[in-house]
């Protein structure tokens, strides 16, 4: 099966095309490389053995996606093109909603071009915006988001949603992503953000390595069982193998529609509770600060993963132990190629 990955050169698309070819599927990746680089291709091909197919385009670019559609005629789309940053969002809304949404209406107007009807799209946790109870399933209520970020990816879902509605054939497995961490076990591959990181598993890194001097740590006040911010981390091979196993149920019966799934390990875990594993499994110190709380931070967000589990056949197996050690093979080796 040909599958067309939009932003397949970045952190999660490298992981999925690992996955992918190693199951015997042949990606095409469409990426623009605004934040990514040829070289994590390279080495996936490093890992896999086979190089994979790759267009510099971009997905609001309607001929650059036609050119593609025409040369490999693809049978299933993952959407992970987009720009990701929740606080750059704010300060550039336009350009948020330009690249992502927009981006995903040229897609989706050039799949039905070509009679493809299938798309696994990247959401996020974000969707369910503050959510009322935890863990936190499907049916919460979303919309209530806080930034544009979030913003375009609950619009992106609404479009499916009426996409799907409005063609029979229509098979649209929307994967709420919770916090993606980690790296593939080779330490070739991994997240390498440019400047200061906003996330916590690559500021961590960062401390640990000694590039960064202290982590600033959002908030110890939060009604959570140690006052710091609960999130529910799960490996990027665990989420490279939900990509799988999306694309694998849109071959079995009852899979048209529109469906979201959470992606995520069912734990919370806290930022103390994540400096302390990290210490563990990298042998360095991480040296913190208490700050004050980030604005739009939110205290819990964990997932009830047991609809993943029943439709897709898929549940997150890696520790969190093994989630710091992958990062910290992969923070080793991305600071030893500058
Ligand atoms: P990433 O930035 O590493 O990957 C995104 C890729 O898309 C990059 O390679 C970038 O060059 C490419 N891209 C961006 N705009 C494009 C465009 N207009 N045309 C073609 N290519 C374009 O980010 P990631 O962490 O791998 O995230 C992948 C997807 O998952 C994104 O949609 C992101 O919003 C979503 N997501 C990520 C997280 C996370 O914590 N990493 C959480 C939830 C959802
Ligand atoms: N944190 C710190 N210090 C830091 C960075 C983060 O204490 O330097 C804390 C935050 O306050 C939060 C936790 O670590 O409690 C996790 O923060 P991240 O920035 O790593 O992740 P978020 O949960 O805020 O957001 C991430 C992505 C979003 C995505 C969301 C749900 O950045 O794009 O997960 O998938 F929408």
């Amino acid at each position: 099966m040909k599958v067309l990955i939009t932003g397949g050169a970045g952190y999660i698309g490298t992981h999925c095309l690992v996955e992918l070819m190693q199951a015997g599927l042949v990606p095409v990746v469409l990426d623009n490389l605004c934040n990514a680089s040829p070289d994590a291709l390279a080495r996936v091909e490093q890992i896999t053995g086979q190089q994979p197919i790759f267009i510099e385009g971009d997905i609001r670019d309607h001929r650059a996606l036609e050119l593609a559609f025409q040369a490999h005629r693809p049978s299933a789309v993952l959407h992970l093109a987009g720009l990701k940053s929740v606080g750059e969002s704010v300060d550039k809304p336009l350009e948020y909603y330009d690249n992502n949404v927009v981006g995903t209406l040229q897609l989706l107007r050039t799949m039905r071009e070509f009679d493809c009807h299938r798309m696994v799209f990247s959401s996020s946790a974000t969707v369910y915006g503050d959510p009322a109870t935890l863990p936190i399933a499907e049916d919460a209520p979303t919309g209530g988001t806080t930034n544009p970020y979030g913003t375009s990816k609950y619009v992106i879902e609404r479009i499916l949603q009426d996409w799907a509605a409005a063609d029979s054939e229509a098979q649209v497995i929307a994967l709420r992503y919770f916090n993606p961490v980690g790296a593939h076990a080779s330490g070739l591959i991994g997240e390498d953000p440019q400047g200061l990181p906003n996330n916590l598993m690559p500021f961590i890194q960062r401390v640990a390595s000694g590039s960064l001097e202290r982590l600033n740590i959002f908030g110890d006040d939060y009604d959570t069982p140690d006052g710091t911010g609960v999130r529910d981390y799960l490996h990027v091979v665990d989420l490279a193998q939900g990509h799988l196993a999306a694309l694998q149920r849109m071959e079995q019966p009852e899979a048209e529609g529109f469906h979201a799934v959470n992606l995520g390990t069912g734990n919370g875990i806290s930022v103390l509770q994540m400096v302390k594993a990290f210490e563990a499994a990298s042998g360095q110190a991480v040296p913190y600060s208490i700050a004050p709380r980030r604005p739009g931070d939110i205290a819990s967000c964990f997932a009830d993963a047991r609809h993943a589990q029943e439709f897709l056949g898929w549940q997150a197996r890696h520790t969190l132990e093994s989630m710091c050690s992958d990062a910290w093979r992969w923070q080793q080796f991305a600071e030893s190629r500058t």
